[in-house]
């Protein structure tokens, strides 16, 4: 069986899948957090892996930058291979002056300015949101873990190298915490299969402070966000 750009079996995927940008992010995270691994997809290098965590089964794969790679991935996921819940793991640009690098995001809201929604013919607007219980228990795992955490809007940019000077400035003012560039397309395809979905992010860099950040911070940062997603 599989798809064009999957080449696992029905079953060789766990029901919560883990989804970094990058496929050896995956790999790191297979070898490094779980036990038992099986790698189910090699197409593309877009790496896949199924294995235990605490016990349990759990897949994480590699989605690609920006809305259409994850786009691909995550509707095969949920259509294809009946995963019922998506956690993207990710990085992204801090908008805000109470956003600092490092600080944990979650996407309680992704803002796009991507044309992604009008495949579905709203005769409005649609906001995208993430399935509330895992935003509520990711919310909960990180204040026990005593990480910075931030919870609200974020933007799901098209465009890294935006042309117009002020792109940031409009998105900052309106309160949103910080950019990235999947997560709407996530949120969006998890409503339509009407399944769930969460984006947790680490602020990589800020858009709007100098901020340098030591290897061992962001591998802090990094394995923050990872315990909570796990855990969830
Ligand atoms: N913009 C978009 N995506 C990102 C950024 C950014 O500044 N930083 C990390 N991912």
């Amino acid at each position: 069986m599989g798809t064009p750009h999957n080449a696992a079996e029905k079953g060789q995927i766990a029901k919560t899948v883990l989804m970094p940008g990058d496929p050896l992010r995956a790999k790191y995270i297979a070898d490094t957090y779980l036990e038992n691994v099986v790698c189910f997809n090699t197409v593309r290098n877009m790496l896949g892996y199924t294995g235990t965590y605490k016990g349990k089964k759990i897949s994480v794969m590699g989605g690609g930058m920006g809305m259409p790679s994850i786009g691909i991935y995550s509707y095969e996921l949920y259509h294809f291979y009946d995963v019922d819940q998506i956690i993207r793991i990710g990085s992204a640009g801090g908008l805000q002056d109470d956003v600092d690098v490092m600080d944990i995001v979650i996407g309680m809201g992704a803002c796009t300015n991507s044309n992604y929604a009008e495949q579905y013919e709203i005769p409005g607007t649609f906001a995208p949101i993430p399935d509330y219980g895992l935003l509520e228990k990711a919310v909960n795992l990180a204040r026990e873990k005593g990480a910075n955490v931030k919870v609200g809007n974020i933007l799901s940019s098209d465009v890294f190298y935006h042309d117009r000077e002020d792109f940031n400035d409009r998105w900052r003012r309106m309160g949103v915490l910080a950019i990235e560039m999947e997560a709407a397309a996530l949120y969006m395809n998890a409503a339509r299969a009407g399944k769930k979905a969460l984006c947790i992010l680490t602020v990589s860099d800020h858009l709007y402070k100098e901020a340098s950040l030591g290897a061992r911070e962001r591998e802090t940062g990094f394995h923050q966000m990872m315990e909570i997603a796990l855990e969830l």
